[in-house]
């Protein structure tokens, strides 16, 4: 089974009640800082319990990738594994104790810290992977900005694949038409990162969409 950050039965490690219990009490989800070994130390529970850490990494390898940014990275938790894939990867994330603690698990994997809304890397990948409900968690009223961010950062025929739960306050009919905005088309949707079939009650999503040129 695939790790899960709340009591159901979700489809990453995003799920967004488990993270808010990891956030000052109060505080939008959006607008504050994070504790990165405690999410890291989360994390390492689900391993430890049998739980499988890698269906976002499977699904961005089955695109074939050399590169990929990692958005919203966290602790590092995909961009380990894709590293160890032999993916060339950066992680970037808005939140220092997510950075320090990515930094200090995954020492080969350059990650930076910034805003994905204003990020430009001067270059592109094939893949820009948001994993674990990023536009959830980025302030509310950017999301618009944050996927400017990504899509600048996509390949001519490269990918951003991005998972978040639904019926939190933003609409999947938002995320689509901010890609449409930047010139990225919808190529695939499951309804988890193993590629189960969406339907209209789905309370997950995992979009492809592609730049064609
Ligand atoms: C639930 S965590 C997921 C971390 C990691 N992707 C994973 O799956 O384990 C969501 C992350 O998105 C980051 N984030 C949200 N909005 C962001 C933005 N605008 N720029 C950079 N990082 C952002 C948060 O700081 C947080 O670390």
């Amino acid at each position: 089974m695939t790790a899960d950050i709340g009591d159901d039965a979700r489809s990453d490690c995003g799920d967004v009640s488990g993270d808010e219990q990891l956030l000052p009490s109060g505080t939008p989800a959006g607008e504050t800082s994070w504790d990165g070994d405690a999410y890291q130390a989360r994390v390492d529970e689900w391993a430890a319990s049998g739980s499988y850490l890698h269906a976002e990494a499977d699904l961005v390898c089955s695109l074939d990738p050399a590169t990929v940014l990692d958005a919203g990275c966290g602790t590092g938790r995909v961009a380990a594994e894709l590293s160890a894939r032999g993916v060339d990867v950066i992680g970037v994330d808005r939140d220092v104790s997510m950075i320090d603690t990515a930094r200090q698990r995954v020492p080969d994997v350059s990650f930076l810290v910034a805003d994905l809304a204003d990020l430009d890397l001067g270059r592109t990948f094939d893949v820009v992977l948001l994993a674990g409900n990023v536009p959830l968690f980025t302030p509310a009223g950017t999301q618009e900005a944050l996927l400017a961010g990504c899509g600048r950062h996509v390949s001519p025929g490269g990918y951003v694949v991005a998972g978040f739960q639904l019926g939190h306050g933003y609409e999947l009919s938002e995320w689509d038409a901010s890609c449409q905005t930047v010139g990225l088309v919808l190529v695939d949707r499951w309804a988890t990162w193993e590629s189960e079939v969406f339907v209209d009650t789905s309370d997950y999503v995992v979009s492809v969409h592609r730049r064609m040129s």
